[in-house]
């Protein structure tokens, strides 16, 4: 039984916060879990992190699974969360029923995430009752970036703000286990947060909420651009993979790499 499960992580509000990251390949997960992340999110910002698509639309299911999986493989003890991709989700409850259970059933995972408020709850609820746990996604939700006109900071009018609270309360009754806001000013997402009787994580809406979520590649310094205003990066791999590249690619050119102790004698050792 791993460490992290949906009840302990909805247990967590008012009691201790939660730190999470996405997740995308087995490598990572297991040093991200090791670590003591709790909650592992196979974002579709895989779309845009690793599989260079300038937004999270083009992913498809088959994309998800296929990284899902790998994060399983190397989670133990943090729960994993497989983002249902665009269009895999919206056209029918039946549809997202099917696609949602690939996710546990093919790819190992503990639970999905699906974009959107009060307008989901039917779906959520669908999910829940047939033994899918959910994690609601509201505030600025990426898939809808078109309707939007941008990634745009939410929630900045009274109404706005009132209507995030009232999707995070109508995504708790529906079962959602806790909930990710995403690009809220801090005083929307301390309402938010207050009013809402599941965890609320929160990614660029200030320290109040419940638990953090950040972009993995952002949290690394392994962006392709400049990564967003609420994005603190805790080390710079971008650089260090560079140079260690260009130390290679030295080193081979020169002749230096590789040396004597890279070799295998005549006689004696047969296995790398
Ligand atoms: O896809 C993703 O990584 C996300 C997070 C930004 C919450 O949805």
């Amino acid at each position: 039984m791993k460490t992290w499960n949906v009840a302990r992580i909805k247990a967590s509000k008012g009691v201790c916060k939660l730190p999470c990251v996405t997740a995308y390949d087995y490598a990572c997960a297991r040093l991200a879990d090791a670590a003591g992340i709790p909650l592992l999110l196979v974002g579709d910002s895989l779309g845009m992190a690793v599989l260079g698509y300038r937004s999270t639309l083009p992913v498809t299911m088959a994309e998800m699974l296929h990284h899902t999986a790998a994060v399983v493989r190397g989670a133990t003890e943090a729960l994993v969360v497989a983002d249902m991709p665009f269009l895999s989700y919206q056209i029918s409850i039946a549809e997202a029923l099917r696609n949602a259970g690939r996710f546990l059933q093919e790819a190992g995972a503990d639970a999905v995430k699906i974009e959107g408020g009060t307008f989901r709850a039917d779906l959520v609820k669908a999910l829940v009752q047939n033994g899918i746990p959910v994690l609601g996604h509201i505030g600025l939700t990426p898939q809808s970036v078109n309707v939007l006109g941008g990634f745009k900071v939410q929630g900045k009018t009274r109404e706005a703000g009132e209507q995030l609270v009232e999707d995070a309360q109508a995504l708790a009754a529906a079962g959602a286990f806790a909930l990710v806001l995403e690009c809220v000013p801090p005083d929307i997402a301390a309402c938010v947060t207050a009013a809402s009787p599941i965890p609320v994580i929160g990614i660029g809406a200030g320290p109040v909420c419940d638990g953090q979520v950040l972009v993995m590649h952002d949290l690394l310094g392994l962006t392709e651009n400049k990564p967003p205003k609420f994005v603190k990066p805790y080390a710079a791999l971008a650089e260090t993979l560079r140079a260690a590249f260009s130390a290679y690619a030295s080193d081979v050119q020169k002749g230096v790499f590789p040396g004597p102790e890279h070799c295998y004698p005549a006689s004696g050792a047969t296995t790398p």
